[in-house]
């Protein structure tokens, strides 16, 4: 008999009875180990902490032995070490530590000692983890799938090492540049209680501190209601010091010194000093409570120093509570001040303002905005997003084949890899694991043990550049399409080879049909390309199965298939009809959807604000910062030399615009789409100022100054040009102020038509002009903006500058009227960006010398991880082994609530007999991250305003009695399942 574990929460857990919220004094760690606040008094929360940058300047292995300290003087080994020494030296002390990253690296070199000394101070509270995920996440171009992957990462870690006390309960965000919607509504579905912000726009910041609202619900989700709410403070100082009162040895500030014989005897002047600037953040805020961040980056390698300075401020500042001051100093932490906070607003009936649009984009002065790095670095974006795709079948593949009780370590560096890229600042590479998928795939193509050696199966990672030596030297190989969408799809497979016919057979030993197509002259002499291959083969790979795939049999034959160019103007597959002018080269307009819209689209340049950045109308563009010299961008051309190839299952149209931009359109057979593979760089010089290209297309949409873009990939927010919609904002800017952050969207509408790109990375992206808009693409600059990185944006490789290819995809439909089959628009662009982001991912692999017939015989060739499809609106997030036997499943519903009138409906799904190799044996619900019961997670409920509460998650209910283990999902829900399985 199977045993069913079932978090049973009653579907509102809205207001609690008060007395829900008294401090548990009991609990040793959490809110009932916060220091007790004096009443009548400011309580000032001094936050001792340190900012560690996993990987940016240097690696994070440089970071963390301290090498290289000639690029920046930092070892986070010391840091932790240090701090461990200082916390016991008096109780009172506390220290928060953020990055999961860095603490596991050290916390695995410990002796036992020193983890049991450090396991105390997580006990007592004295050292908490405060966010957890294993980097601090840019919140601009990171996508949320792989957002939530690394705070589960960093959460399990917590949860395993320190149980209860080791799990976070509040945000910090304290570096990254802007702050996204989507992020808060994930951290309000962690069951984080705050989050606390460092920097933001500077004249929202000076407007919300005129008007005593840097404290906020905020509104995090237009789908999820008060579960995706959330208490968000943004900090007087972003993480710093006061100045004067940074007391590291990276820091040149006096110490306290209180030797009254001492001609630098200073405590009364520091001690007036601090008071006053705890006076002027006071004046910002509307509880009794301020938090003051005592650190910055690298901070705490020596502690002590820090420590000892701290514990004389505190004492002297709180004796001058006998001569009437109302501030009380405390050691506290970020949860212990939100705790506070809540506290104190509830005692005093203070209901909280709300906001519901982001953070996007940042300024921190009139001509600085940080919407450079948007773009900045395009091919490690692509390679971020890949890196996601391969990371996820990896996952599932390792969970369908039961490789055994812990996931093996390949998995966990591929994981860790990922956790970095999501960096703030993260520039660095990583490397591909391909051990995972490749036993993994040997075990489920195997019919019995007997026979064969394991099979290698390898990935072409530089099928971008078109070369791939697997296909370009074999005679036969066999391609294994595995397909992570829970949802059949067909894909289209694409690999440079040599030869000038091939046959392919699918698992049933059908011919398919196969086209080759000349690989376009500018990717042929690509720097770095090493290939022969001068043609692609392409064949489709129809009906993929759901968390399943199908080998097929490649074989070289004899003939000469290649395309030969037409000359036509008019091109079409069955749904899509692409007009270019024959004059020109260019597109002239797009048919789709049974609507035609006039659409060109062309490449662009802004040239880069040369500056010495010594004021703020002097500043350079570079790195993080777009700041055009001129805000009218220059045409690369205006005729573009086309050559079009016409195939049966795809038609190519290559237009080359100069000697670094090309692009290649594409239409595929009963796809109602348009590709845009575009080809840019290396850039060339241009006098002092950079060169940072983009791509626009103008439509006659009317678009009343207004786009949409996405936020991490997920919820659409609206954009209003030169608008902010919480203050009245100035722009000197007008190029730079109206970039947004594109993880994966970017569109116009009017009550006619509505027309969508989809990225393939993060890009930033705006509309400048009605019925028009532009993505970014590559950018480079010789200056620095002076924003830390100390050097241009030059990215080389191969010794020339840095060739980038990529892909938009464009989609155009009727403004909320349904499509051809029964869908909205706003449909079919979620069911692209679905596919593109998990592609079915193509592995290579040799015949063994065997036939067709032969290989069948031996081999499986086509295997479903799911017995049935998911509903179109459903797909299963995560499938990943996680502690034991267990495997973590997160199920999301993909649309919005307004977006299609069947799709955007309730869905559900039941589980019980849903996967083929194994059985679900019980499953209990979590939080976002996995590292909490559903049922465990009561969140502070801080009222608004509008009469809404935060409020803790209303669905941790799976139908009891029901064995089919029904789950029903709200549209943008995600739900999050530890399932304990038995493989038959
Ligand atoms: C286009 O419209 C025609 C007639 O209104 C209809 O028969 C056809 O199904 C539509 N096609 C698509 C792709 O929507
Ligand atoms: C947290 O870790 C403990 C072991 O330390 C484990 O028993 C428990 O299941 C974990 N909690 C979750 C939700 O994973
Ligand atoms: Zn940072």
């Amino acid at each position: 008999m199977k045993t069913f574990i079932f978090s049973l929460l009653i579907a509102s857990t809205l207001a609690q009875p008060s007395s829900r919220w008294k401090d548990d004094k009991k609990e040793k760690c959490g809110y009932g180990s916060c220091p007790v606040m004096k009443d009548g008094m400011i309580n000032v929360h001094i936050v001792p902490h340190t900012h560690d940058d996993v990987g940016w300047l240097k690696t994070v292995d440089q970071y963390y032995y301290g090498s290289r300290t000639m690029i920046q003087k930092a070892g986070v080994q010391y840091i932790l070490d240090s701090v461990t020494e200082a916390l016991k030296k008096n109780k009172d002390r506390r220290f928060i530590y953020v990055e999961t990253a860095f603490f596991w690296k050290w916390w695995t070199k410990q002796p036992d000692h020193i983890k049991h000394q450090f396991k105390q101070f997580v006990k007592s509270g004295q050292l908490e983890f405060i966010g957890g995920a294993w980097s601090m996440n840019d919140e601009a171009t990171t996508h949320y799938q792989s957002i939530i992957d690394q705070f589960a990462w960093g959460l399990r870690k917590l949860n395993e090492t320190f149980g209860e006390c080791g799990r976070p309960k509040i945000g910090w965000q304290i570096d990254p540049f802007g702050h996204s919607r989507e992020m808060a509504s994930i951290f309000a579905q962690l069951g984080f209680d705050g989050l606390l912000l460092g920097r933001i726009d500077y004249q929202d910041k000076n407007n919300r501190f005129s008007t005593k609202t840097p404290e906020v619900v905020w509104k995090a989700s237009d789908n999820l209601g008060n579960a995706a709410n959330i208490f968000t403070g943004v900090m007087y100082n972003t993480y710093s010091p006061p100045p004067g009162f940074c007391f590291d040895i990276l820091c040149a500030d006096e110490p306290i010194i209180d030797d009254k014989q001492s001609p630098d005897y200073n405590v009364d002047r520091k001690v007036d000093a601090f008071l006053d600037y705890a006076q002027s953040v006071r004046k910002r805020y509307i509880t009794d409570n301020i938090i003051i961040t005592m650190g910055d980056d690298f901070n705490y390698q020596d502690a002590n120093m820090w420590f000892a300075n701290l514990d004389k401020l505190i004492q002297y500042a709180n004796e001058r509570q006998q001569n009437g001051s109302k501030f009380n100093l405390v050691y506290s932490t970020p949860s212990c001040y939100i705790r506070a906070v809540f506290n104190d607003a509830t005692s005093k009936g203070l209901k909280w303002k709300t906001k519901s649009d982001d953070y996007f984009p940042y300024a921190s002065d009139p001509h600085t905005y940080w919407t450079g790095y948007f773009t900045s670095k395009p091919t490690i974006k692509r390679f971020e997003r890949l890196g996601n795709n391969y990371l996820q079948v990896c996952k599932q593949l390792s969970s369908l084949a039961d490789l055994g009780p812990e996931d093996p370590g390949d998995l966990n560096q591929l994981r860790e890899a990922m956790g970095v890229m999501q960096h703030h600042d993260a520039i660095t590479g990583t490397e591909k694991q391909h051990v995972v998928t490749s036993s993994a795939l040997d075990k489920l193509v195997k019919k019995s043990s007997m026979g064969y050696q394991n099979i290698s199966f390898s990935s072409c990672l530089l099928n971008n550049i078109s070369s791939c030596s697997i296909t370009e030297s074999s005679k036969s190989f066999i391609v294994t399409v595995y397909n992570p969408l829970s949802r059949p799809v067909t894909q289209f497979v694409r690999f440079p080879v040599l030869g000038e016919a091939f046959t392919v057979r699918d698992p049933e030993g059908k011919l398919v049909e196969t086209e080759l197509i000349p690989i376009a002259d500018q990717v042929i002499s690509l720097p770095g390309r090493k290939s022969e291959a001068t043609v692609d083969l392409i064949f489709r790979a129809v009906d993929l199965p759901p968390l399943g795939f199908k080998s097929y049999y490649v074989k070289r034959v004899p003939g000469n298939e290649i395309l030969k160019p037409v000359s036509k103007n008019n091109h079409e597959n069955e749904g899509v009809k692409l007009e270019i002018d024959r004059e020109t080269g260019m597109l002239a307009s797009v048919t789709m959807n049974n609507i035609t819209v006039p659409l060109s689209q062309e490449f662009l340049y802004y040239e880069g604000f040369v500056g010495d950045n010594m004021v703020f109308a002097n500043r350079s563009s570079g790195a993080y910062i777009f700041r055009p010299y001129k805000n009218e961008a220059i045409k690369v051309t205006n005729r573009a030399k086309c050559t079009v190839y016409r195939g049966d299952l795809v038609t190519e149209v290559h237009q080359v615009f100069n000697e670094w931009t090309s692009q290649i359109i594409r239409l595929y057979r009963e796809e109602t789409f348009v590709e845009f593979e575009w080809l840019v760089g290396p850039l060339p010089s241009n006098g002092p100022r950079g060169i940072e290209v983009i791509s626009r297309f103008v439509t006659n949409i009317n678009s009343d100054s207004t786009f949409y873009t996405d936020s991490n990939g997920r919820e659409m927010l609206k954009r209003v040009r030169n608008f902010r919609p919480t203050w009245k904002v100035h722009i000197e800017e007008p190029a730079s102020a109206n970039y947004y952050p594109v993880t994966s969207k970017i569109l116009i509408r009017d009550s006619e038509a509505e027309v969508a790109v989809l990225t393939d990375r993060a890009q930033g992206g705006s509309s400048l002009k009605d019925g028009e808009f532009e993505l970014m693409v590559h950018r480079n600059s010789i200056n620095d903006d002076a924003f830390g990185v100390g050097e241009n944006l030059n990215e080389t490789a191969f010794g020339e500058g840095l060739v980038v290819r990529g892909s938009h995809y464009l989609i155009i439909g009727k403004t909320s009227i349904q499509g051809c089959d029964g869908n909205s628009v706003a449909a079919a662009e979620r069911d692209l960006a679905q596919r593109k982001l998990l592609q079915s991912w193509s592995f290579l692999s040799f015949t063994q010398n065997l036939t067709f017939d032969e290989y069948k015989n031996n081999f499986i060739m086509t295997m479903s991880g799911l017995q049935r499809n998911l509903p179109k609106n459903v797909q299963i997030l995560t499938l990943e082994p996680w502690i034991g036997n267990s495997l973590l499943l997160r199920l999301e519903h993909v649309l919005e609530k307004n977006e299609d009138p069947h799709l955007s409906q309730p869905a559900s799904v039941k589980l019980q007999g849903l996967f083929s190799p194994f059985q679900i044996n019980s499953i209990k619900e979590t939080t976002l991250g996995g590292n909490q019961l559903l049922s465990d997670n009561i969140r502070l409920p801080f009222e608004t305003v509008d009469d809404n509460l935060v409020r803790s998650q209303r669905y941790a209910v799976i139908e009891v009695e029901d064995d089919e283990m029904t789950i029903n999902l709200d549209p943008m829900q995600i739900r999050t399942f530890i399932i304990d399985v038995s493989f038959s």
